[in-house]
């Protein structure tokens, strides 16, 4: 089983939607999937219509009151859940006290080892233990980012003071897979200049001894689409809900990229059996030729652009393809290793998007 945690502590990037969208993508191929939601706000539960006070929750096998098979819930031959519980939110409180807090997942999952391909974890909008037992049970960290001018001092924030410290003291194995951009509008000028400096920071990390080195910017974003926001109050996710929309398109060909590069590695095969339909492009109705939606290409991707100095994976955007009406990114990050200076937040932010919780205690 390769264990995913899909992590960032700024709340309403697309983490629930991509756990949700992403674990039904790669479940449609035939791999067995298992979803955990770590967070107590129950996104991802009800997001399946799954009740989020079911006894059988992720909070009992934190409280080591149940095993993950018993808790996990069938959601379709290839696709579980294990639910979130409203009061998980106790349980940040009450593991304080208990040695070896942080991996009392990872060790809760060891007995389902070899039942499922893939398991993601969507996690909360914070740092505190539960973010911490899901980047231990992780061999692999998915960052979803909004493109958003605060964006890469919180992605500084997480690698550096966050992944960085697990990855040293509790889970050495611990790789950054990589950044998920989402409810992206690639014609803004905002958008194209974070992607290119993400882009620009890990190509200065890759030969650098750290747990993104071989971390990527996924070339397929996730586009703004309404049907993503709407599927979760049908409780189903976009494939049920409208398999031919950009949502639908942007999760699976997101899956089919995260396939190309990893499936072989792990064993899953280089043509996995697919038991659904294909996801195609959509009739261009009004909801998908919106301005905010719309999109020539049944696919889009992020582009790939001119060397820059130093970095010859990155990205520039040429200034005639860019509209001058939106602001330019402040904090661009140039170098490999970012001083905490350049990515910490102005005082006033800090309460929003800082709470590392119990990281600094991890023995
Ligand atoms: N690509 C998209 N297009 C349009 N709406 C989206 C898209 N992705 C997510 N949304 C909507 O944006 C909101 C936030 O998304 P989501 O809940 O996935 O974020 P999150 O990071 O899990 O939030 P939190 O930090 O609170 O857990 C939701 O209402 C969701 O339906
Ligand atoms: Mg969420």
């Amino acid at each position: 089983m390769h264990s995913i945690a899909v992590l960032n502590q700024k709340g309403g990037v697309g983490k629930t939607t991509s756990v949700a969208n992403l674990s039904a993508a790669f479940a449609r191929t035939g791999l067995r999937v298992l979803m955990i939601d770590l967070d107590p706000q129950a996104h991802l539960t009800l997001n399946f219509g799954v009740d989020g006070k079911s006894e059988k929750s992720v909070y009992a096998v934190l409280e080591e009151r149940v095993g993950i098979a018993e808790a996990a819930i069938p959601l379709s031959d290839t696709l579980s859940l294990i639910p979130s519980h409203l009061d998980l939110a106790a349980a940040e409180v009450e593991l304080v006290s208990v040695v070896g807090r942080e991996v009392i997942l990872r060790d809760a999952l060891e007995a389902v080892e070899d039942d499922y391909d893939l398991m993601l974890m969507d996690c909360p909008p914070s740092l505190g233990t539960l973010a911490i037992n899901s980047l231990a049970a992780a061999n692999e960290v998915l960052i979803p980012l909004q493109p958003h001018f605060l964006a890469l001092q919180g992605l500084g924030k997480l690698l550096h003071e966050t992944i960085r410290l697990v990855s040293k003291r509790i889970n050495p194995s611990l790789r950054v897979g990589g950044v998920i951009m989402t409810m992206y509008e690639g014609s803004t000028r905002l958008a194209t200049e974070i992607v290119d400096d993400v882009k620009d920071f890990f190509a200065a990390s890759h030969d650098a001894k750290c747990p993104w080195s071989d971390a990527r910017v996924f070339r397929t974003p996730i586009r703004r689409n309404i049907k993503l926001a709407e599927a979760p109050s049908h409780g189903v996710t976009i494939f049920e809900y409208e398999p031919r929309c950009n949502g639908a398109i942007d999760y699976a060909a997101l899956a089919d990229e995260w396939l190309e590069v990893n499936a072989e590695r792990l064993g899953f095969g280089s043509s996995p059996d697919a038991v659904e339909e294909p996801v195609t492009a959509p009739d261009p109705t009004p909801e998908n030729s919106a301005s905010s939606e719309s999109t020539e290409e049944p696919t889009a991707t992020i582009p790939a652009a001119e060397p820059k100095l130093g970095s010859p994976d990155v990205a520039v955007p040429a200034s005639s393809d860019v509209p001058d009406s939106e602001p330019a990114v402040e904090n661009a990050v140039d170098e490999a290793d970012l001083p905490p200076e350049t990515y910490r937040l102005p005082e006033q932010h800090q309460a929003d998007v800082t709470d590392t919780g119990d990281i600094a205690n991890i023995a």
